[in-house]
């Protein structure tokens, strides 16, 4: 498939004169793709119920003229003020009861049947409107769920949402004469400390209470809201799908774990997300500061690789990346601009893992409000930014170059959304997240040349992978333990997997695993700089887990504990390993499963499809690796065939 590039833009922020001058620039920028309207609502129903679309009609128009197809966003992450005026209740709650203001965007609470329903009657309107109109060619639902930590919100029907769907949770399947509230009370322990209910109607949010919430409590809450998100694109979607038959996506975000991507992605035709690498290194890594420094300008060399084959999935193999950085931004600590070259690099990498599309945020910078000091292709006077010869070069590349084809990597990783509540409830110590740990095993095999698949927990087929690597999971889901019992490969699993049931009780890893005997007998957690020492290489950091065990002993903590353990193909490790730690455990593990490592340079990644691998550098100079001189913010491509 022909990879293309995109932009996003905001026609409803600048005078009509400008709208041709505009799509011409794209055209001639070598863009063919034109995300718009994902924030226009205001624009569109000026009045409640009263629609206008002359603008968007025409602006459509001027775009398709100029051969681009659109992505129309429904614009329900901005809703106009009137609306709150119609719904004062829609607004989202905050911790301490406070509604979250109308004056910025995502201000409304996933829980809200009348807004909801607003929703679809307004996209119900746009998909007769422009369903068939052969200038688009995909469409956005709302904008980046969870954005602006707007996920939860703790208004009177999300309390009344909740109390009814932990009713049906807890009478499902449900012997006829059992009391469904003595279910629940026993499911969540609810003796410890009298906390036993009566009622549903009596369940409040599991928040301010005087010390922490009940974990069991606090993990409903979250599936709820997951659940919630779920529904809410569900049923734009479905409007959507009476009239269009053009692909639908959703743009989610970087290091957002707190819903379930892939049940959303269900709904979906591709995912995308939106990747702002030097944001993000400064604002959602957990780094050194030389490390910060080293690559302030060129963005972590694995984060956007991890979203990129994360989304992959999310996408059933389709995804795009609909914002890609391409200045400073405005929201981190520091906002750097690229080092010339990474725009270029960003774009490729996406592509070597399998983008249709890079789009880029956003064509113009705006001239107003919140996001002026946020960079685009063009300066708020209209001029050119540098980075557009870099775009420009781009477009050129991807006319001349071979398609590329992505096949299945050798490893692949299950990234399950349900455990990072488990994680984030429970953390046991400063900085231990599930995104984080997964990350260490991510980056670990990266820097072992390895090009990674993320796999969801329900996949049906795990076939053609040598290594499953399953970190973190607390609750193993039924099916997952009998793929996991069927494959016919290695399986690294832990740490903290398969020791809690559904309700954040414990569970013995033999209930899930009755043929690998281990029994964790307690966990512990420790600064990072007081680690444990490993008696093959490395160390334990941050946590590890007491344990019992017949099955072979493959590596012992320094005070002669299991370290790792194994038993025919499964191996379980008791801790958070250290970079150092978990390379040799892997580089053993590569030896039995015939897979090549390939130390790379620090800086340097590879990423390797059917025919051809990619090398990026990093760095800020030139690495010479594998017979290649590699500019620094440079790509290089190798064909294999
Ligand atoms: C994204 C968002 C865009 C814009 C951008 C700025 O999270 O989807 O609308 O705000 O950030 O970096």
């Amino acid at each position: 498939m022909k990879r293309c590039l995109g932009v996003c833009y905001y026609p409803e922020q600048w005078p009509r004169g400008n709208w041709v001058k505009d799509a011409q620039g794209m055209k001639m920028a070598g863009i063919s793709r034109v995300r718009i309207a994902e924030f226009a609502w205001a624009k569109i129903e000026p009045e409640p119920y009263t629609y206008n679309f002359d603008w968007l009609d025409e602006i459509i128009d001027i775009i398709g003229n100029e051969k681009l197809k659109i992505i129309l966003g429904t614009p329900t992450a901005a809703p106009p003020r009137w609306m709150i005026d119609l719904y004062p209740d829609m607004l989202p709650v905050n911790q301490l009861g406070l509604p979250r203001q109308f004056g910025s965007r995502r201000h409304y609470c996933f829980s809200h049947e009348r807004f909801i329903q607003h929703c679809e009657g307004l996209v119900q309107i746009m998909a007769k409107r422009y369903g068939r109109n052969p200038y688009l060619c995909a469409w956005q639902i709302d904008n980046e769920y969870g954005c602006h930590d707007t996920l939860l919100s703790y208004s009177s029907s999300a309390l009344k949402g909740y109390q009814e769907w932990l009713e049906e949770r807890f009478s499902v399947d449900m012997a006829k004469d059992k009391d469904p509230i003595k279910i629940l009370n026993k499911a969540w322990g609810n003796d410890f400390w009298s906390m036993n209910y009566e009622r549903f109607d009596q369940i409040g949010f599991p928040i301010n209470c005087v010390t922490e919430p009940n974990p069991a409590h606090s993990l409903s809450f979250l599936e709820y809201c997951s659940q919630k998100v779920i529904e809410f694109n569900r049923r734009q979607a479905s409007k959507i799908r009476e009239h269009s038959s053009f692909p639908i996506t959703h743009n989610f975000m970087g290091k957002i774990t707190d819903f379930d991507h892939f049940k959303v992605g269900q709904d979906l035709d591709f995912a995308s997300w939106d990747s702002y690498p030097l944001g993000f290194l400064e604002d959602r890594i957990s780094a050194k500061n030389s490390v910060k420094e080293a690559f302030s300008r060129q963005g972590d060399p694995d984060f956007q690789a991890f979203h990129h084959d994360l989304y992959r999935a999310v996408g059933d193999g389709r995804w795009w990346v609909m914002e890609q950085q391409p200045g400073s931004v405005n929201w981190a600590p520091y906002n750097p601009m690229p080092l010339q070259g990474m725009v270029r690099l960003w774009t490729w990498e996406a592509f070597a893992h399998g983008a249709e599309v890079v789009s880029f945020f956003r064509w113009r910078q705006s001239k107003s409000a919140q996001e002026q000091l946020h960079g685009g292709l063009l300066s708020p006077t209209g001029k050119r930014m540098p980075v557009l010869n870099e775009i420009e070069k781009v477009a050129e590349e991807i006319e001349l170059a071979p398609e590329i084809e992505i096949g299945q990597a050798q490893i692949g990783i299950i990234f399950d959304y349900p455990a990072n509540n488990y994680w984030k409830i429970q953390p046991h110590g400063d900085g231990n997240s599930y995104f984080d740990l997964v990350f260490d095993f991510y980056r670990c095999l990266r820097k072992l040349g390895q090009s990674i698949d993320f796999i969801s927990p329900n996949d049906e087929d795990l076939d053609g992978y040598k290594l499953l690597v399953v970190p973190g999971t607390m609750f193993i889901d039924e099916k997952l333990v009998e793929k996991i019992k069927c494959f016919s490969h290695t399986v690294l699993i832990g740490p903290r997997a398969g020791c809690r049931d559904q309700n954040f009780n414990f569970e013995s890893f033999n209930s899930f695993f009755p043929d690998f005997d281990l029994n964790v007998l307690v966990s512990e957690t420790f600064r990072v700089n007081t680690p444990i020492a490993l008696s093959t290489e490395g160390y334990f950091i941050r946590y590890r887990e007491l344990v019992e065990t017949s099955n072979k002993i493959l590596a012992e903590t320094e005070f002669g504990d299991p370290a790792l353990i194994g038993n025919g193909r499964i191996q379980y490790i008791a801790g958070w390993p250290d970079e150092t730690a978990l390379r040799s455990i892997l580089l053993k593990i590569f030896e039995e499963e015939q897979l090549t490592p390939i130390v790379m340079p620090e800086g340097i990644r590879e990423r390797r499809n059917i025919n051809e691998r990619f090398f990026f550098n990093y760095n800020s100079f030139e690495v010479d690796f594998e017979g290649f001189k590699i500019p620094p913010a440079g790509v290089v491509r190798q064909i294999i065939k």
